[in-house]
This record gives C-alpha cells, structure tokens and sequence, in this order.
C-alpha cells in the first residue's frame, strides 16, 4: 500500500484554515502550492488561492465554485491519516524543544524519542465532537505562534480535530477555582491512556482562557512547560510574587515543587511533558492572594 506523505495531508488541511486567522491566506496557498506541485489541483485552482492570499478574511470557495473547479475536501478520515498528522506534530514538538536550553528538556526530549523513531505511524482512536475552550481559545493561540513558529501552528492545527481534548472536571471546585474548571483544556498525544501508549511518560498540549489562574499546586512527576504564547505570570511558592514570562522561555518543575499559572491577556498554549510517576495525582495548595490574582490582568507584551 502506497503511504501519502504527511506534506499533502496537511496541505489538504490547509487549504481549510479558517478565515479570518493571521497569515490564512498566504498558508492556503502555501498549501495549494503544494498540490499544485504534487499534480492535485490546477493551476487555475492556484491562482484562485494566489489571488486571496493577501486577504485573510476572503473565502476562495465562491471564486473555485464559479469558475466551476472542485472546492477542498475535508481532511482524510482514517487511522493512517489521523496517525500521520500525530506523528508530524510530534516532529514539530520535538523540533521545536530541541530549540530551547534549559533543565528537563533533555528527558522530554529522551521520553519522545520511541515515538519518533517508530516505524509507521500511531494510530489514534476517532474522537467525537469539539472541546468549548479549544473552539473558543486555540486559534488565537495559534495565530500568535504562526507568526514566529508557523510549521508548529500547522501541525497543531492539522491534529487538533483527531486528539482528545480534556476539560478535567474532578478537581474540587473551590480549590481548583470555578473560572479554571471550565476554562482549560489539554490532550495527551505519548503516555499511558494516549495515541501514542508509553507507560510512565506523558507528552501534550495544554490550553488556558485569556486571565485565568491555575492556582498553587504541585505533584511528584518532574514536569516540563513549553509555552507557546505569552506574556503570562508564575510563582514557585504560595504567596510569592508573580514573575511576568514572556513565549518560548521554558520551565521545569522538579518533583513536588509548587507552581502556579496566571494566563495574560493572550490564550496559554504549552507543550507539557511528564517525564515519570505520571499516575500520581496533583494537589491544590492554598494560598491567601488567590482573590487578587484572579481579578488581576497583565498587559500586552
Ligand atoms: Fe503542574
């Protein structure tokens, strides 16, 4: 069985960027391109997506209907097409950490390295149905990472509709805070429930609504954030002082060591990674500014 390389089933994805995201239209050409070169599309079909490419807001799927040309399909369905688009975005992961310096970054990097030198591709399960704060929050997140890391924000984007996205609901409400309950989202892509089974590592992305607060908490597994967008607020001790991060500046946080998130005015996209003792639950630690932090709004970079 002929494999299509992972380049057209993104570019096919591609072509379906939504409207209005920065940079839209120069990716949907890129992307038309891409077919052009492969022989999928024509070159009337091309000069559609060139004509609209300075235009993020314009729909090329009027002009392709009128000059009679076949609009984009939808993504390919399927375990091989969904496993290709997993196993670009952990490429771009992994890229995209060997990038960065500083502790942890090597053990998530070594706990990567199965899944990136498997033959073939994962298989992920189908999943049913949109996560609200991914709907809400995840292309904003990604319009800002195009501009700097655009091969990342495609990948996420190609495989955001096959990973599972979480709004974990277990924590007690008034220790975990109502406004992070329902304003987060992640995904496992490697671990012990993911596409990608290990069983003591965890890799995945991690979404947080504009000025939410993920409180104090800490938990044994060593844990790695790459964060993808920024400006956003840290402490490593109840009741410190907030550090102001800007994007792309990693933290490590050893076993058990306390930390606490407060998302700036962009949405919070991070790589997360979990390098052992991946099954041991969080704790919540309390705190006395949680009020404050809460009402508290950092500005723009
Ligand atoms: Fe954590």
């Amino acid at each position: 069985m002929t494999r299509e390389p992972a380049s057209l089933i993104l570019a096919r994805q591609n072509l379906l960027t939504p409207l209005g995201l920065l940079g839209s239209g120069r990716q949907r050409y890129a992307a038309a391109m891409t077919l052009f070169e492969a022989g999928q599309i024509s070159d009337e079909a091309l000069e559609i997506y060139r004509v609209c490419s300075p235009l993020d807001h314009e729909d090329p799927a009027p002009l392709l209907a009128r000059a009679g040309l076949p609009l984009p399909a939808e993504p390919a369905g399927g375990d091989l097409a969904r496993g290709l688009r997993l196993k670009t975005l952990l490429a771009e992961c992994d890229r995209y950490l060997a990038g960065l310096t500083g502790p942890g970054i090597a053990e998530v990097r070594a706990g990567l390295a199965p899944a990136l030198a498997a033959e073939g591709a994962p298989l992920p399960r189908p999943v049913g149905g949109a996560n609200a704060v991914v709907s809400a929050h995840l292309a904003s997140a990604l319009a800002s990472l195009e501009a700097t890391h655009p091969e990342l924000a495609t990948a996420i984007a190609a495989s955001t509709g096959d990973l599972e996205w979480i709004t974990y609901g277990e924590y007690p409400p008034d220790e975990i805070g109502a406004d992070f309950l329902k304003g987060h989202a992640y995904t496992e892509m490697v671990g012990p429930e993911a596409p990608v089974f290990a069983p003591d590592y965890d890799l995945g992305l991690f979404l947080i609504a504009p000025d939410v607060l993920y409180r104090d908490h800490h938990h044994p597994a060593p844990e790695l954030y790459a964060p993808l967008t920024g400006p956003h607020g840290w402490r490593f001790g109840p009741d410190d002082p907030l550090k102001i991060k800007p994007a792309h500046d990693p933290v490590w946080n050893p076993p058990d060591r306390p930390h606490m998130t407060k998302v700036g005015p962009l949405p919070f996209l991070c790589i997360f990674g979990w390098t052992k003792d991946v099954r041991l639950p969080a704790s919540v630690i309390p705190a006395t500014d949680w009020r404050e932090l809460e009402r508290l709004r950092i500005p723009a970079a």
